[in-house]
């Protein structure tokens, strides 16, 4: 934008009311400003009511930038009493919440929200602790499958690549074992995740990992930047996974590929007791969606993908079963899914007792079929991964 800004730049959305300020914001002295508070004042000029300054994405800003870009908020809400600006902060960018709240207690019609301190339905149940053991047995039983799968998707060693909502970094060590990337980076909201996955990587002694904290639908990351993206089970918990897709994309290099797994729980299965397994699994679905997830998106990867704008897609989809190696570690998976679905999530939707009763028994009855001599325990997996375009 200005010669002495460095890499900044300004949009102003009428239709949001919101000026969304991008990048960083290093001017030398006030008149380097001069062009970009004349926008701000434009912007809030032509809004009404509340108008939402969005910095979500400033990297940086001065002092000088600061005190100037605050001169104008407070003096367009004290000329204007019926007007009020709300300054939407990330907690990505640690510092912008207490700096903007400066501003707030010296200017009343000014207020911070900090968007994704509850930005999706899901987040308090996917972002707590009690998740952990779930992602463990769950990468452990799906990376037999992955492992052989990943070449055919595209991920070769040497690779720039990025695992995007990588929650405890499992598949993040494994790939980096296995596939030696030139570049790493594992990117997750959840910081109780993160901070478990940094513990495991130091005490394996495993360097290279940037494991960095971040919102997938609103990244810092530049474009263009990976031959190989994955984003694992995750799209079908967030609420907005065409945003997600969108960011994959960008962050993905022309020619390079997206690879993405969601499941379909309705069809979970085993034997003995199908109908009490397959009765509790069809409700697993009906729950999630409640708190807007849609944990039966496997097979809509395909067009996910494609309407994302990627080519070349590819889709296969894999049974991981209590024969693919210890059936126990198929029984523990299942008995983590019961302990959050049942004892969290049913529990948080207002379920009754007699409900919960029989949802439980669903779970108990595929940890049986699963550790049964004669029994087999199934969870679908839908693996999806589409090209960049050139
Ligand atoms: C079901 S877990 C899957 C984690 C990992 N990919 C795996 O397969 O084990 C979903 C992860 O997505 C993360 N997540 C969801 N929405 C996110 C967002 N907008 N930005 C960053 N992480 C997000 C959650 O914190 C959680 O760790």
């Amino acid at each position: 934008m200005n010669a002495n800004l460095g890499k900044f730049t300004l949009q102003f959305d009428p239709t949001n009311q919101e000026i969304a300020l991008v990048g960083k914001l290093r001017p030398r002295s006030p008149i380097d400003m001069r062009e970009i508070l004349g926008q701000v004042r434009h912007g809030l000029d032509a809004c009404k009511g509340v108008a939402y300054l969005n910095v979500k994405r400033l990297t940086n800003i001065n002092q000088t930038a600061f005190h100037a870009l605050g001169e104008v908020l407070s003096s367009v809400c004290s000329h204007r009493a019926d007007f009020s600006v709300v300054v939407v902060t990330s907690s990505v960018i640690s510092w912008s919440a207490t700096l903007f709240r400066e501003l707030a207690e010296r200017e009343p019609n000014i207020t911070v929200q900090v968007y994704d301190s509850a930005f999706y339905p899901g987040q308090t149940f996917v972002e707590d602790e009690s998740f952990i053991p779930i992602l463990r047995t769950q990468t452990k039983m799906t990376w037999r499958h992955e492992r052989q799968m990943l070449p055919r998707h595209g991920l070769r060693s040497g690779a720039f690549v990025a695992d995007i909502c990588c929650g405890i970094g499992d598949f993040a060590t494994l790939i980096h074992k296995e596939f030696s990337p030139a570049r790493l980076v594992a990117l997750d909201h959840s910081k109780r995740s993160l901070e478990y996955a940094r513990r495991v990587a130091a005490e394996f002694g495993l360097s290279g990992i940037e494991y960095t904290y971040g919102d997938a639908s609103q990244m810092l990351l530049g474009d263009n930047l990976f031959d190989f993206v994955t984003c694992r089970h995750s799209l079908q918990i967030f609420d907005r996974p065409d945003l997600l897709l969108r960011e994959l994309h960008r962050i993905c290099k022309p020619g390079g590929r997206v690879y993405i797994t969601n499941e379909k729980n309705s069809h979970c299965l085993g034997e003995p007791h199908s109908q009490s397994i397959q009765w509790t699994y069809n409700e697993v679905a009906r729950l999630f969606s409640h708190f807007d997830m849609d944990v039966e998106m496997g097979p809509k990867s395909r067009r996910f993908l494609t309407d994302a704008g990627f080519e070349q897609i590819q889709v296969e989809s894999f049974m991981v079963t209590n024969l693919d190696g210890d059936p126990q570690d198929f029984a523990d998976m299942i008995e983590a899914w019961e302990n959050v679905y049942a004892g969290e999530m049913a529990v948080r939707r207002g379920d009754t007792p007699e409900f919960i009763r029989k949802f439980r028994q669903g779970f108990r009855d595929h940890i049986a079929a699963a550790l049964h001599p004669k029994g087999y325990a199934g969870w679908p997996i839908w693996a999806a991964s589409g090209r960049k375009p050139f």
